[in-house]
């Protein structure tokens, strides 16, 4: 007797996993048979003066969480085993990997794609769930499986957020009190934009500027970039006809925060 095809969903992290990561490991759950979750602080991925030494590590907390998801398999290679010296091939999405956060992080894309890239031929799986929460990265990642016909269909889930609106992030561990409060500049932001965008504001430069005001509000947040972009070429639009991203980074003391709107 024929069996059916066993679908493998995977999910690749850095670890430190909160509740954004855990929905992407349901989702991966309720749409595959076997679920493989990955847990690798990418050193590529990270500049020289970046937080590659200090990024949270939490493996025992992370494998407990994994287990009580029911997860299949957790791949957690070490730095050697992925890199083991010699390697001579990179994976650059030419054009989108300098855009948004690419703009202020030479070489953070090349990293991520060169290591999705070695993941996906590592674990073979048939559907791969990405969030929301780093749309550059959707974007990038989905442009890679296209040009390389990669055997792999990319699910893009939703950002997790806390309650106060924070969209969760790895990096928030780093926040103290204060810092913390201060985050919140970032999605306040964004639903600025948003509400204006509902009111029929269509202008990037004048819904960019609806954004701005709110960062004037919390002038020890040190803005990175806010832009209102094409969500799959990453190219600035001027006006928003088409469903478009508004993109946020910013530092909140010396951590880098990230978040988005699509506006629809
Ligand atoms: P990491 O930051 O650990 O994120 C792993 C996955 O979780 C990514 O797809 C990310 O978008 C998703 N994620 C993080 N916070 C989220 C939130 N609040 N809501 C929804 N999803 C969220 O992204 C990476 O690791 C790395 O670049 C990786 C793809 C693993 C390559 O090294």
């Amino acid at each position: 007797m024929l069996r059916e095809p066993r679908r493998v969903g995977f999910v690749p992290t850095m670890g430190a996993l909160h509740d954004g990561h855990l929905s992407l490991v349901r989702a991966a759950k309720a749409q595959s048979d076997s679920v493989v979750v990955s847990i690798f602080v990418n050193p590529m991925q990270f500049g020289p003066t970046e937080d590659f030494s200090k990024y949270p590590r939490s493996f025992e907390r992370d494998r407990d969480l994994l287990e009580t998801e029911e997860v299949d398999l957790l791949f957690a290679p070490s730095v050697e085993e992925i890199y083991p010296g010699g390697a001579r091939t990179f994976v650059t999405v030419d054009g989108l990997s300098e855009r948004l956060c690419g703009g202020s992080r030479p070489g953070h894309f090349r990293g991520v794609t060169t290591v999705v890239a070695k993941l996906f031929n590592i674990v073979g799986p048939d559907l791969a769930f990405f969030g929301q929460k780093d749309a550059a990265q959707v974007a990038i990642i989905k442009r890679m499986v296209t040009d390389l016909n990669l055997p792999v269909q990319i699910v893009v889930c939703p950002i997790v957020r806390e309650p106060d609106g924070l969209a969760m992030s790895s990096r928030n561990a780093y926040l103290n009190r204060e810092e913390r409060r201060r985050a919140l500049v970032l999605s306040r932001a964004l639903r600025k934009v948003e509400h204006s965008f509902s009111q029929g504001e269509r202008n990037t430069p004048a819904l960019i500027s609806a954004g701005n005001d709110v960062f004037a509000e919390e002038p020890l947040v040190r803005l990175d970039h806010f832009e209102i972009v094409n969500p799959d070429t990453l190219e600035s639009v001027h006006e928003v006809e088409a469903p478009s991203l508004a993109a946020v980074a910013a530092y909140v003391g010396t951590t880098r925060l990230i978040d988005n709107i699509v506006l629809r």
